[in-house]
């Protein structure tokens, strides 16, 4: 089994210059324009095939929580920048883990007070699979069986770490212990995935959980206030991966993608710690299709439009235009494929008409370097968002990495970067408003150098990243790769 996911972001030579919306438009597949920017395979390349590269180099797992006060900065830190940068990751307890995705969760945060950096913590996640040794071989994921290792949200004044299944952790965010796991008094049943989006203009926090039993997907609605919570279930033919979903200010907007859950797979896996079984497949022959539900509406309104296979871990975001329901994506041709199956990781528009009987789809590339892990201001989610920013991936051959920042201006089409010096990498950039207007703030990511084994914490200005950091948090730790954080404001 080929990793085929973001863990095999590796690729040849990114091409060229220039950046402007590229319109490849096609009534299903996007038809063949040439882009700006070329979108090699991001398949897993022969140099590292076989080798469990996630516990390596900048991915390997840290061995011990650690707490450092009073840290230098370089450059201005931002004084409205007060509050608490925390991100999840994957930090096999063990040692050892079949995939990237699969090792326990480990928060990594720094907080920032008036310019100030006070202190830089991080702490495993203490779930039931922790207290039970680490892993997945301590039961059958869910409740607080969870690896709870790939984001942090903040709702309703509280903090919580979220994983692929199983319940949300909540966090303190004085410290990053661990406070338990949350079902809202009862409230919430079956799993809660990673990418919620709450709603900036009513504080209401969408949310799904896909099972690997039926239900096969559930919806959740969470108050603004955090009390009350509505779930429906979706019917589905079969468990598929669902990594991730999209608001508007009228829609949800859920994928159902050919990844597909495997239980003899999963057995496997779980049997033995030294197991490479993952319980995802590729099958494209059981199709792909986007379904839209309405945000105040009940699940037996949802419709489902199919689309060319492929895979998505990440939306950029969604609004409405009319009766269209627009939707930015970071596609992969595939994943969790065989190994040597290319897969070209590119920006599309996907603008899905819900006139009519029946929804029409329509494909278009953004021309924009290969990057994943998008975030946007969040209080523009459901809006015509402009601005993205993204994580972009290596360009070196043979490396598994995300290399630097991209900010996409989707109204212009202008692509700026910025990659950290030399061998050095980022993750995710979280963007955190600072002013009233949209992109108005800064993004942030840990930066791995290899050549000393340490990281830092680097901050960019969002609508200027290519000027370089405005400040840099040199760590005397390895805060390893991950995946998805948040900005608690103080
Ligand atoms: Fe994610």
């Amino acid at each position: 089994m080929s990793q085929g996911a973001l863990g095999a972001l590796a690729l040849g030579g990114i091409s060229a210059s220039g950046g402007a919306i590229l319109a490849a438009c096609g009534s299903e597949q996007p038809s063949a324009l040439k882009q700006h920017w070329s979108s090699p395979s991001t398949t897993e390349p022969p140099e590292i095939a076989g080798r469990r590269w996630w516990l390596e180099g900048g991915f390997k797992p840290v061995r011990n929580e650690v707490t450092v006060t009073d840290l230098p900065i370089k450059g201005a830190l931002p004084p409205e920048l007060t509050g608490l940068y925390v991100r999840n990751s994957s930090n096999p307890l063990r040692g050892i883990s079949p995939h990237w995705f699969l090792g326990d969760g480990m928060v990594h945060g720094i907080a920032l007070d008036q310019g100030k950096a006070t202190w830089y913590r991080n702490r495993y996640v203490q779930t039931a699979y922790l207290a039970a040794g680490g892993g997945l071989g301590a039961g059958v994921p869910g409740g607080a069986s969870t690896l709870s290792n790939v984001s942090v949200i903040e709702h309703a004044g509280r903090t919580f770490s979220l994983g692929e299944v199983g319940l949300p952790m909540e966090l303190s965010a004085s410290d990053l212990s661990t406070l338990g796991p949350v079902d809202f008094g009862g409230q919430l049943k079956g799993n809660f995935t990673a990418h919620p989006k709450i709603d900036p203009a009513t504080g209401i926090l969408h949310a799904f959980g896909y099972n690997f039993t039926e239900p096969y997907l559930s919806y959740h609605r969470i108050s603004a206030d955090g009390a009350t919570v509505q779930s429906q279930d979706i019917a589905l033919p079969r468990a598929t991966m669902m990594h991730d979903f999209a608001i508007t200010d009228q829609d949800l907007v859920f994928m159902d993608l050919p990844v597909v859950f495997e239980m003899d797979e999963a057995i496997k896996m779980v049997s033995s710690p030294d197991s490479t079984a993952v319980p995802y497949a590729w099958k494209p022959q059981v199709g792909a299709r986007i379904g839209i539900m309405p945000i105040n509406g009940s699940a037996e309104q949802i419709r489902w439009v199919s689309i060319p296979p492929c895979y998505v871990y990440h939306t950029v975001h969604a609004h409405r235009e009319g009766s269209k329901v627009v939707l930015d994506v970071c596609r992969l041709d595939s994943s969790f494929a065989p190994q040597g199956t290319p897969s070209a990781l590119t920006r599309h528009r996907w603008t899905i008409d819900t006139a009519g009987k029946h929804l029409r789809f329509h494909d278009e590339i953004l021309d924009a370097p290969p990057a994943d892990l998008p975030t946007v201001d969040h209080r523009f989610v459901t809006r015509a968002a402009r601005h993205s920013w993204l994580a972009e991936v290596s360009s070196r051959p043979g490396e598994v990495a995300f290399a630097g920042c991209q900010h996409f201006d989707a109204k212009t089409g202008a692509v700026q970067r910025w990659s950290p010096p030399g061998s050095q990498r980022s993750g995710e950039w979280l963007f955190v408003p600072t002013a009233a207007g949209e992109g108005e703030g800064y993004v942030m990511s840990y930066v791995y150098d290899p050549r000393r084994q340490l990281s830092s914490f680097v901050v960019l200005d969002a609508l200027a990243v290519s000027k370089g950091p405005v400040a840099e948090i040199p760590l005397p730790v390895r805060v390893p790769y991950g995946f998805h954080g948040c900005f608690v404001t103080a």
